[in-house]
This record gives structure tokens, C-alpha cells and sequence, in this order.
């Protein structure tokens, strides 16, 4: 039975999102049907479709009450709303269905794990959240709350745990049938914890052990885990909140950790080996991972920042959007992304330079939009002195540019969005410290409208941010400070292809 606040959602919703342009909004990127959109949830594939659920309150373009939004799609590209799947509706979940997960059970239903919060007047006058895990059973379209809710609570937490930071489920099944998710936590001098709990079921959870602790290396909560085996190594994903910049890594404040190491499943225990940011631009947070049909780890991230939140201008209303889906593996230690392979059956009019040794500032015919997959290889030229500075700028026209530039000596690599349509006083540049020995470079660049994300040398690291500049300023250029050798191959990329 659906409730009466899930019922206004859906009737809300559905008006509404009637009143948006369609064209302002992002192509393949999926983005909030109306309102707020933040992390991505329950992503699995369920019922032959991509399944993408998300945080999101439909009345207002601002964080606000939790509901579940959510999406299919056959390519994870070109999505399709469906009705809002949670509301805030129960006693236990009254102020928020905060972030979660999504399996199918043997009997083919979709179980859903959620935070439920509530919030509470304390004697001081201060309000108090309390947050507990909750199940939903549905269809891939309705979902029942369990009537056992909440499952994971407060009792269950091990000693020093706090139960007011405690959510962000993210479950898997186990070869043997079984479950285990992981649960961000914190103790209760602030540092993050992932904890892990085990279900016969999928309905009844116990308590199994903490499985990572912060001690306050990095941030402080923890929040939205995710756990998973990729190639011979374990991968912890969380977000920190409140990181500190360590050298080149964790700039974003709320940022997003990646731990690499091995997990040995007898005893539930993980050594960790190597740490990284997951995204080195400006807006990337809380992504979550799932395993695709053929076998792939895909992961979908909030291509946002909570602190550049006030780059939304006035005129919309709907705020928020994922960034690309993003096929992952590690190697040499270091976690490697690239977009799903899906979307390079949308690409179009291939435009292809080869070997174009230049200086100062170049267009070239047909290289420009704002749909767009480009891949750019730079090098020196041999024999003459190292250039000095190396610049894409897009999104461009006489007031706009987002610039991506590079510096050889340095081997840093600059995003800087400052033109692009911001009125506000918010970070908008991020350097990022890439590999690059001789001032050899590979980047491909991903524009969709208002956004962009830059995998660097083949995906061993990403940069991605939101831009708001006018659709009109499409222009692609190309700088050198010194001699640049460059390919160019670009594609215009088009949903009906
Ligand atoms: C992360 C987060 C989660 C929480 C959700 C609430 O962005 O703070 O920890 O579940 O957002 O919307």
C-alpha cells in the first residue's frame, strides 16, 4: 500500500518535472526529475534494467526531507524516471530515508536497505538524530517497508559507537548464499568507522566486527561505504566528511576515500596497502558500485561538492546530477576508471588530427560542443626545450571558458571553471598531480552539457566538475607556451545514435 506522502510525491513529481526544459538539462547524465538530487542508491540491475535510485526531496531545490528517486535504463546512459520509491512515511524513518542499497532475493524480489532517521527535541532545546538501517521488498517499481523495521539498530552497534551517525547501508551476497553489508559509523570522539553485518536471509542482521577504523586519518564520519573484490585485491570505498588536503590528495573537504588492500575471508579481516582519492576535480561524492550482468564493477558517484552547492543559479528547479558510470579495475595499486564502454555507441561525426605541432593558440574545423567525447595526447617535441604550459579551454565563447591546463615541470594538471557562469565566491580550480615523465599526457574529456569529467592517462585519475555556462558557448581551444605535438580525435555524442 502506498502512503499518502509517497502518493503526493509521485502526483508532484509527475507535474512538475512536466515544467522543465529538457534541453537544459544534462543528455546522459541522469539528473534529479525535479528538485534535489544527492548520493546515487540502490544501483543494481534488476528485472532486465539498470536500476538507479537517489536521495532527493522533489518539493524544493535544497536538501530537505529524504525520499528515494529513482530510475531504469537499458545502457545506464539514457535513463527513464519512475515514480519516487520512498518516502519519509514511518515512525522510524519520519525525517529521512537516507542512503542504501539494492539486491535480489532468491524468490526474485528487490530488497531495498535504507537509513531511517529520526530526529529528536532533547531537554536542552538541540535536536538529536538517531539513525537505524531499514528494509523495503518491492517490484522494481512499489516498494513495501518491512514490517520488522528497523532492522540494525542502536543494540546492535559494538561498544563507543554512535548511534547518530550511523547509515549509508551497502549490501552484497556471498558465493555461499548468505549476506554482509557495510554500514558507515563513527565512535564517539567523531572518527569514521565502516562496520560489517552478516544475514542468513537478508532480513534478520547481526553484528560481525568493525572492519575498518579512521583513527582520524581521514576526516571524520564516514559515510557511504562500499566493499567488493576487484581483479586479486578488496577495494573500501567511503566519503569522509571533513578531510584535512594531504599534499596532492583529499582537497574537496568532503572527499572520497579509496583503500586498496586484501581481505581474507576467513576471518573477516582487511590490511590495507594503498589509499587514493577517488575523483581529483571539484564535484565527486558518495559514489556506490555494482556488478553488472557481464561482469563489470561500475561505479556512479554525486557529481558534487555539499560546499559548491550554492553554484546552482536561480532559475531552476531541479538540482543535482550523477556523473558517468564508470568501469573500474586496479592496477599497480591504484584504482583506474573509465566510462562504461556503452558510451561509445553514442558517439558521432569522428574528427580526427594527427600529429599537429603547434605554439600559441589554436580552433580547430569541427572540434567544438558541448556533447562531446575527445581524446587528447600531447608530448613534447623532440630535441627543442620543454614547452611550458599547455591549455584546453571549452565550454567557451567572448565571456566563457573552463580551462584545463597543464604545466610539464610540475606535472601538474589545472581544471578552472571560474568562467563558467558562476556568480558565486565558491572554489572553482583544483590541481591535481599527474603522471607524466617527459610532459606526455593523455586526457579524455567528457563534456554532457554542464559537466565535465577528465580521465587522465588512460583513467589512472579523474577530474570531474559541473559547469553552468550558457549552452551557446560551445568553442573548443587549443594554447601552448612552447612546442606541443598533439592528436585530437573528437566525436559529438548524440542519444539517438
Ligand atoms: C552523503 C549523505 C549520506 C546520507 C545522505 C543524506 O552525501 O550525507 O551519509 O545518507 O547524504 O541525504
Amino acid at each position: 500500500m502506498t502512503s499518502q506522502v509517497l502518493r503526493e510525491a509521485r502526483k508532484y513529481e509527475e507535474a512538475s518535472e512536466k515544467t522543465i526544459v529538457e534541453d537544459v538539462r544534462p543528455a546522459f547524465h541522469l539528473s534529479a526529475r525535479t528538485g534535489w538530487m544527492n548520493d546515487p542508491n540502490g544501483l543494481s540491475y534488476y528485472g532486465g534494467q539498470y536500476h538507479l535510485f537517489y536521495q532527493y526531496h522533489p518539493y524544493d531545490c535544497h536538501w530537505g526531507p529524504m525520499h528515494w528517486g529513482h530510475a531504469v535504463s537499458d545502457n545506464l546512459l539514457r535513463w527513464e524516471y519512475l515514480p519516487a520509491a520512498l518516502a519519509p512515511d514511518e515512525l522510524y524513518d519520519r525525517d529521512g530515508c537516507f542512503s542504501g542499497s539494492a539486491l535480489t532475493l532468491p524468490d526474485g524480489r528487490h530488497l531495498l536497505m535504507y537509513t531511517g532517521v529520526i530526529r529528536e527535541q532533547q531537554l536542552n532545546g538541540t535536536m538529536l538524530e538517531t539513525q537505524a538501517q531499514c528494509l523495503a521488498v518491492g517490484d522494481g517499481i512499489d516498494y513495501e517497508k518491512y514490517e520488522n523495521n528497523p532492522v540494525i539498530t542502536a543494540g546492535d552497534l559494538p561498544e563507543g559507537s554512535s548511534p547518530h551517525d550511523f547509515r549509508d547501508p551497502k549490501m552484497w551476497q556471498k558465493e555461499d548464499g548468505t549476506y554482509r553489508c557495510v554500514v558507515g559509523n563513527c565512535t564517539s570522539d567523531g572518527s569514521g568507522q565502516i562496520l560489517l553485518f552478516g544475514s542468513r536471509d537478508g532480513f534478520s542482521w547481526t553484528f560481525r566486527k568493525v572492519l575498518m577504523s579512521n583513527h582520524d586519518r581521514f576526516g571524520k564520519m564516514w559515510e557511504c561505504p562500499d566493499f567488493f573484490p576487484l581483479g586479486d585485491k578488496w577495494v573500501l570505498l567511503t566519503s569522509p566528511q571533513d578531510m584535512l588536503p594531504s599534499g596532492f590528495e583529499y582537497h574537496n573537504g568532503n572527499g572520497t576515500l579509496c583503500l586498496i588492500g586484501d581481505f581474507d575471508q576467513e576471518t573477516e579481516t582487511f590490511t590495507e596497502q594503498h589509499d587514493q582519492a577517488v575523483d581529483y576535480g571539484i564535484d565527486f561524492y558518495a559514489p556506490q558500485t555494482f556488478l553488472t550482468p557481464d561482469g563489470r564493477r561500475v561505479m556512479i558517484g554525486w557529481m558534487q561538492n555539499w560546499d559548491t552547492c550554492d553554484f546552482r543559479s536561480q532559475k531552476i528547479t531541479w538540482f543535482g546530477q550523477m556523473s558517468l558510470p564508470r568501469e573500474l579495475w586496479v592496477e599497480n595499486g591504484r584504482l583506474y576508471q573509465r566510462p562504461v564502454r556503452e558510451l561509445e555507441d553514442l558517439r558521432k561525426n569522428k574528427v580526427a588530427y594527427e600529429d599537429l605541432s603547434f605554439s600559441g593558440t589554436i580552433s580547430l574545423d569541427e572540434v567544438k560542443g558541448r556533447m562531446v567525447d575527445m581524446e587528447v595526447t600531447i608530448r613534447p617535441e623532440e630535441g627543442r626545450e620543454l614547452y611550458r604550459k599547455f591549455a584546453i579551454r571549452f565550454a567557451q565563447n567572448e565571456q566563457f571558458q573552463t580551462s584545463l591546463s597543464f604545466h610539464p615541470r610540475d606535472s601538474i594538471l589545472k581544471i578552472d571553471r571560474k568562467f563558467s557562469g558562476s556568480r558565486r565566491a565558491i572554489i572553482h580550480q583544483r590541481r591535481s598531480l599527474v603522471n607524466s615523465g617527459d610532459g606526455s599526457l593523455k586526457l579524455r574529456i567528457i563534456l554532457d552539457r554542464l559537466s565535465a569529467e577528465i580521465f587522465v592517462n588512460d583513467g589512472e585519475q579523474v577530474l570531474s566538475a559541473i559547469v553552468y555556462t550558457e549552452q551557446a558557448a560551445d568553442g573548443i581551444s587549443f594554447f601552448a607556451d612552447g612546442v606541443v605535438h598533439m592528436d585530437v580525435v573528437k566525436y559529438d555524442l548524440y542519444m539517438d545514435a
